[in-house]
């Protein structure tokens, strides 16, 4: 029997996929709706591939209450959403921050009215150590706890800070209003996970990040040095007070990341906390030159780099404490920096086009 089903929506983008295939590995049945606003219907094929589960899919954008309440009613079984769909892109979101707003807030305040609708209490919600900004302009902020000040410097952030309050005053309405209408008002309840730097793929080198667009973040674009697609890497400033001038983050293998969001929906279901931030990253710090000669090593050469001007809203240090998660979700990384650039190494190699690309003849066959 199944332990649960979860509506994942955003679930063939890059976490939501991983998080799928984890909840199917568990147990779990899961329920996907995206509008493939950059992703590809093809890893459904690579999440049967690798589990020999396939999760149901609708394509239905997440602004679009009506095509929510239909998928809520074709599966009444629902119990928990995890809430993936967004626009991603920093330097974007303040270029189109209507779109931004649009699909990241209200996207997220239309899946919410739907699943009050369909009585469906439990939300996990992708949010962002980009909440917190520079946390260097708080003393004793490094590495960040939940407690940290929130204070994003850029349009996505602040997408993310609305919806995060949007949930906490909705939990607490529902909460509220079943209190006085006598029922059990503990089942609405909220995760808000605050991810550091996801990176890395499936280690069977048939699923991982397959962005539509041009790639801006680290791992992708190192990927694509190696591949030769780039002819080097620029190095956005070697000037920051880290050990060797480069900035510092928290890079979480996204196998890792993806259990994170089983052990909050656990906890929901356990502990039923109303709303709670958890951060979801290793508490290790690295920085860009460590991460380049890490990805060469696998890789098995130097890759080339240039170092420039730092990008604009870069900060110093994004390195996660990670204690609360450790603590009340029982939940630590347990892949390493190497198993990261490993496996985005092997997922680059096979899959040069991405999804666009079939995979290795034993898959097929197997
Ligand atoms: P992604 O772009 O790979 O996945 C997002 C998915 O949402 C895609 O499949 C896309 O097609 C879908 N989508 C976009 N707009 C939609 C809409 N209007 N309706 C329905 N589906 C829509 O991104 P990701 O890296 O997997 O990120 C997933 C979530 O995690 C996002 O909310 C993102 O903000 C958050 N997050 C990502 C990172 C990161 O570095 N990747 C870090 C922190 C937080
Ligand atoms: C990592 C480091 C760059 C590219 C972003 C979002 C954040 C979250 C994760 C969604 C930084 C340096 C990068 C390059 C470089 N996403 N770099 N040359 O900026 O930490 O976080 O993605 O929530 O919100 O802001 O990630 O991978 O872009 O950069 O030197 O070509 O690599 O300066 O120090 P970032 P990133």
């Amino acid at each position: 029997m199944a332990v649960g089903t979860v509506l994942v929506t955003g679930g063939t983008g890059y976490i939501g996929s991983f998080t799928s295939l984890a909840l199917l590995e568990n147990g779990y049945e899961v329920v996907i709706v995206d509008n493939l606003y950059n992703s590809s219907k093809v890893v459904l094929d690579r999440i049967e591939l690798i589990c020999g589960k396939r999760p149901a899919f609708y394509e239905v954008d997440v602004t679009d209450e009506a095509g929510l309440d239909e998928v809520f009613a074709k599966h009444p079984e629902i119990d928990s959403v995890i809430h993936f769909a967004a626009l991603k892109a920093v330097g974007e979101s303040g270029e189109i921050p209507l779109e931004y707003y649009n699909v990241n807030v209200g996207g997220g305040i239309a899946l919410l009215r739907s699943m009050k609708r369909a009585n469906v209490p439990n939300i996990v919600f992708s949010s962002s150590a980009t909440v917190y900004g520079d946390a260097t302009r708080v003393p004793n902020m490094i590495p960040i706890p939940e407690e940290c000040p929130i204070g994003p410097t850029n349009t996505y952030g602040r997408t993310k800070v609305m919806i995060e309050t949007v949930i906490t005053d909705h939990v607490e309405a529902e909460r509220n209003r079943c209190k006085k209408a006598g029922q059990p008002y503990e089942r609405w309840n909220g995760a808000l996970l605050r991810y550091f730097n996801p990176c890395g793929a499936h280690p069977s080198g048939i699923m991982g990040e397959d962005p539509q667009g041009v790639p801006y973040n680290l791992l992708p674009l190192l990927g694509k040095v190696a591949t030769g697609d780039r002819k080097n890497l620029l190095v956005f400033g070697d000037d920051y007070a880290s050990k060797d001038g480069t900035a510092i983050r928290d890079y979480i293998h996204v196998l890792d990341l993806a259990n994170g969001h089983l052990a909050a929906l656990d906890y929901l279901q356990e502990h039923k906390p109303g709303v709670r931030a958890w951060n979801l990253g290793s508490g290790r710090g690295s920085t860009v030159f460590e991460m380049i000669k890490a990805f060469s090593k696998v890789v098995g050469h130097d890759l080339p780099y240039t170092v420039v001007e730092r990008r604009q809203g870069d900060v110093l240090d994004l390195t996660a404490r990670p204690a609360r998660a450790n603590e009340e979700l029982k939940w630590r990384t347990k892949l390493t920096l190497e198993n990261a650039c490993a496996d985005l190494w092997r997922w680059v190699e096979n899959n040069p086009q991405g999804y666009r690309q079939d995979p290795p003849a034993e898959f097929v066959e197997a």
